[in-house]
């Protein structure tokens, strides 16, 4: 079986730990085992299957939100263009090896030139939410000082444009194009990284603030820090347990500090961040496999949330390596952060079990964090490799709500790669999707339905774009994308949307 993304960083999450442990990491940390507690609120067990019955008709809130989404880098194109400077995915993808096929993000889908033609596919879907990311080195080229005018219009027309067509801008500040000149000044590691951050919401803030109400600082912290900083699939294709360690520190305190820039210039504002989540689910009812999915929760799901919300690290790791982190007196009171909403990117299921004895022993990381987390194996996959488990949604969205005293939560992101193209008649008929919505939106529904108080839902993604390290080879449109001439053609799908999100409400097959 290929590794997709998701799977290798989880084995990844073992094997690179091993790897990287420098021996006198951990001397100088304090340990408090964790494993007792942890042990105490284990993931809970999936009573269903993976699938739902598509006879019955599904019914959402009033007022429910219907959005989709996308990411400035995987769309936008206009790489240096109007000032805008490099960004460490430039340069990833301008690094021979790093993305399938040697595609870059050079050009997208040219969104920078064609926003106006993705509003009318958004108009044609009856969407009322978009949520799209702002280019961090297109405000500040170097990562720090003024805003560059040209970049802070572009955005500014399209919030404009939005808003005129009754679309809300749904804006994530942090999709993953940290400016270059900040890595290399030492990048997220860097804790310096965090006032940055602050100072470049604070610019935005009051640039768009006046008519842009809702923000999601960052998208999903966990999979940037890992992905870009142990594992080195993603951009900056660093591979160093040290580096998340510290990466996932400074994104904390950038979490605080970038949440209170915001409400000190807008203080109505509506302030989360998008998390990647996934049930953890014991690969048996084992003791020690009900640990491991505890463990696999913490780490997933609680890493960035818990320390926003809580003002603590959750009890992922064997013991917390403070010195490590750089963890200094004062940093838990500065990662708070009371977000106005959880935001849940939620793709699929992790199953987690405990490590043998033998891997405990002969592997270092295991003691920082003895979990090992796979793939379910009985869904169907997407072509991207990524199993269909609806129930995964059920089970996050109602543990969220019920953990964490029923917060706000929009769905940020959900969807799947399907690669199907045009027949000969011009139209794209990827029913699989629609299958995949139906189902995840059906699950959504029961959750809504058992108390959790869930906004809105947004479909990863708008358009076929630049799937990161997959290049353009995955497709997660609602809107097919022929790269070569740029032409948007909407996909069977988008019109299935497009019914749902008018009439609120998913009608049987
Ligand atoms: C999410 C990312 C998004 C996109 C989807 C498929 O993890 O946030 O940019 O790549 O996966």
């Amino acid at each position: 079986m290929r590794l997709t993304r998701r799977e290798f960083t989880h084995s990844a999450l073992l094997a690179g730990v091993a790897a990287t442990l420098p021996a006198g990491l951990l001397s100088g940390c304090s340990v408090s085992s964790n494993a007792a507690r942890t042990a105490g609120s284990p993931a809970p067990v999936s009573s269903h299957a993976g699938q739902f019955d598509t006879s019955s008709e599904i019914a959402f809130p009033r007022n429910f939100i219907w959005g989709t989404a996308t990411a400035a880098y995987q769309i936008e194109g206009a790489w240096k263009e109007d000032g805008k400077g490099e960004s460490i995915w430039d340069r990833f993808a301008h690094t021979p090896g790093k993305i399938k096929n040697g595609d870059t993000g050079d050009a997208a889908c040219d969104s920078y030139h064609r926003w106006r033609e993705d509003i009318a596919l958004m108009q044609a879907m009856n969407l009322n939410s978009y949520r799209f990311s702002i280019s961090w080195p297109r405000i500040q080229p170097a990562g720090s000082g003024p805003a560059n005018s040209k970049g802070v219009d572009y955005y500014s027309r399209l919030v404009d444009a939005l808003l005129d067509a009754r679309i809300r801008p749904f804006v994530t500040l942090y999709h993953w194009d940290l400016p270059q000149a900040l890595e290399d000044a030492g990048g997220w590691p860097n804790r310096d990284t965090a006032s940055r951050f602050a100072d470049y919401v604070d610019l935005l803030a009051r640039a768009l603030g006046d008519r842009v109400s809702d923000w999601i600082l960052f998208n999903e912290p966990s999979a940037f820090t890992d992905l870009g900083h142990l594992e080195g699939t993603h951009a900056p294709g660093r591979k160093s347990l040290l580096d998340f360690l510290r990466a996932s520190h400074t994104v904390n305190l950038a979490q605080g500090a970038g949440f209170r820039a915001l409400k000190a210039t807008r203080p109505s504002a509506r302030v989360g961040t998008a998390f990647s989540m996934s049930a953890c689910e014991p690969a048996t009812d084992s003791e020690p496999d009900r640990l491991a999915a505890a463990r696999c929760h913490a780490i997933t799901n609680l890493w960035f949330l818990e320390p926003a919300l809580k003002g603590r690290y959750p009890e992922a790791l064997a013991f917390l390596p403070e010195t490590a982190m750089g963890i200094k007196a004062g940093d838990l009171d500065k990662m708070r952060a009371p977000l106005d909403f959880v935001g849940i990117n939620l793709y699929y299921r992790t199953i987690a079990s405990a490590p043998g004895a033998m891997e405990r022993l002969s592997h270092a990381q295991q003691w920082l964090f003895p979990v090992k987390m796979g793939v379910g194996q009985q869904g169907p996959r997407t072509d991207i490799g990524w199993e269909i488990w609806p129930q995964a949604l059920y089970d996050v969205v109602t543990r969220i709500s019920r953990d964490f005293n029923r917060p706000q939560i929009e769905i940020t992101e959900s969807g799947c790669a399907y690669n199907d193209g045009p027949d000969a008649s011009g139209v794209i008929r990827d029913a699989r999707r629609i299958a995949y919505h139906r189902q995840y939106l059906q699950a959504l529904a029961r959750a809504i339905a058992d108390g959790a108080d869930v906004r809105g839902y947004h479909a990863w993604a708008l358009l076929d774009n630049f799937e990161w390290a997959e290049g353009f080879g995955q497709r997660f449109g609602l809107a097919y994308v022929d790269f070569k001439t740029q032409r948007r053609i909407i996909k069977e799908s988008g019109r299935w949307y497009a019914k749902v999100a008018a009439e609120n409400r998913v009608g049987p097959v």
